[in-house]
């Protein structure tokens, strides 16, 4: 009986190559009908008022705040301009206290400022006073939800995503909220830029890499920018830039087409989590959700046939408790026998003294929704290709996808899934001319450079 779960999980997380290239289609068709309009699809399209990526020379002090990821980081990055290379960068990560991420905006806002100002603090007292030159301090402010914006440095939040849902924040402007909270720790900085991770990964990486078209996401949840011709943007109504390029910020979690091969587990972690219905395709490929929907398989399997006997199922039962690092520890388990799975089961979810044979279960539902994750994954990077016009094997031109988050960065198998699914769906040819890259904390340094880019 057992097995028969397992099997019908399998079929139904099945990603043939014929779903996929329909997954990508979609995602193409989706960005054209999201740039037609405002509303014209669930992947919003949205405007980032970025028209000009880096050069490289780029200068001076900026401050960066990155909000969104699994941790909050404050950043000082000084540029050296016109030497393509970042003179020094200093950081620090500060976990936000959970009930932060569900009270009201003036509460998070408050703590992301002192946290900010106690580094501004340190970061001066150390620095050579020069270092500022009597100037303002400029800060990049990497905000990674789904933002409408009017300018480069001005935004409303949409909605909350991922484990955030603070209500009174949503239709605010994030900008005038830290602005607020800055002047209350008596904080004098100047919020140049406004940016999503995947605009501030695709910055990042175009400085050192002027082939890089897109930034992209796997983290706790999944997102993408690209470089777009502003002529191409229907749904645009101001001034097109000097440029003609604008980077657009898909927010693609939440895209859905039928295609998408969801599950019973899929349908009850979406109808019990902070936004039903929404961001459906970030729930079958982000780090968050991962652990979740395996939680529940095994739930499913304890419950139904009793596979680990008589166990305390508390913790087997508690939402979001298995955690994305635990299965990846689990899919890795290169031991005889499965000495890491048992060690995981037991430590994380009481679960003791299991056969071998039900270890090498355990892996193999890692391995269904991971490699279903991933491949949806390619077929979405293969999809922006395609709206690129970059797919095909006509094209020689070099595309680089600049690929961060902790999802991509350490669960080794979801990677290597990606970049081999990636290949065939475009094929051997079209493969030679596209690279996917890892940009390590691209979005920090994209921020400072924007702030920089904005302010020069
Ligand atoms: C980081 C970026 O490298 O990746 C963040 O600098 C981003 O801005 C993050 O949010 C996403 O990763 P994760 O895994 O922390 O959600
Ligand atoms: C969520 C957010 C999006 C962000 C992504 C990755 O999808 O809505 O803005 O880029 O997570 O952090």
């Amino acid at each position: 009986e057992a097995e028969q779960v397992v099997a019908d999980l399998r079929e139904r997380c099945a990603t043939p190559a014929s779903l996929l290239r329909d997954v990508a289609s979609a995602m193409a068709d989706e960005m054209g009908a999201g740039l037609e309009e405002e509303g014209g699809s669930r992947v919003k399209m949205l405007l980032s008022y970025v028209d000009k990526l880096p050069t490289g020379r780029e200068e001076g002090l900026f401050y960066g705040l990155d909000l969104g990821g699994t941790n909050f980081r404050v950043l000082k990055v000084q540029l050296g301009g016109n030497k393509k290379h970042v003179v020094n960068s200093e950081s620090r990560e500060v976990t936000i206290p959970p009930h932060l991420m569900s009270g009201t905006s003036s509460e998070l806002f408050g703590f992301i400022a002192s946290e900010l100002a106690k580094f501004v603090a340190d970061e001066e007292e150390n620095a050579n006073a020069n270092s500022l030159n009597g100037k303002k301090r400029e800060l990049g402010f990497t905000f990674s939800f789904p933002v409408r914006q009017r300018s480069v440095a001005s935004g409303t939040l949409v909605k909350w995503t991922k484990a955030f849902s603070i209500d009174d924040a949503v239709g605010e402007d994030v900008v005038a909220e830290l602005q607020t909270a800055m002047s209350k720790q008596g904080l004098d900085m100047h919020v140049a830029a406004l940016i999503n991770d995947a605009v501030g990964t695709l910055a990042g990486a175009r400085y050192y890499d002027e082939d890089v078209v897109a930034g992209v996401i796997f983290g706790t949840g999944t997102n993408a920018a690209y470089v777009e011709r502003a002529n191409a943007i229907p749904k645009w109504e101001g001034e097109l830039p000097n440029s003609g390029d604008m980077v657009i910020n898909m927010e693609w979690g939440n895209f859905y087409s039928s295609q998408l091969p969801v599950t019973e587990y899929d349908q009850e972690l979406d109808k019990e989590s902070l936004n039903p219905g929404e961001q459906i395709y970030e729930k079958l490929t982000s780090g968050m959700y991962l652990g979740e929907i395996v939680r529940r398989v095994l739930l499913k399997l304890s419950l139904q046939s009793g596979i680990f006997g008589d166990i305390d199922d508390s913790k087997l039962k508690a939402h979001f408790h298995l955690r994305t690092p635990h299965i990846s520890a689990m899919h890795h388990d290169e031991t005889p026998d499965l000495n890491i799975v048992a060690e995981k089961l037991h430590q994380i979810l009481q679960i003791t003294n299991t056969s071998l044979e039900t270890r090498k279960m355990v892996v193999k539902i890692c391995d269904i929704v991971a490699r279903r994750a991933a491949r949806l994954a390619a077929a979405g990077v293969a999809g922006i290709l395609m709206k690129l016009g970059r797919n095909g094997c006509a094209n020689t031109q070099r595309s680089v996808i600049a690929i961060d988050g902790g999802l991509f960065e350490h669960y080794t198998k979801f990677r290597e899934c990606l970049e081999s699914t990636l290949g065939e769906l475009l094929g051997d040819e079209a493969s030679k001319s596209v690279a996917v890259k890892h940009a390590n904390d691209g979005s920090g340094i994209g921020a400072a450079l924007i702030a920089a880019s904005q302010s020069q």
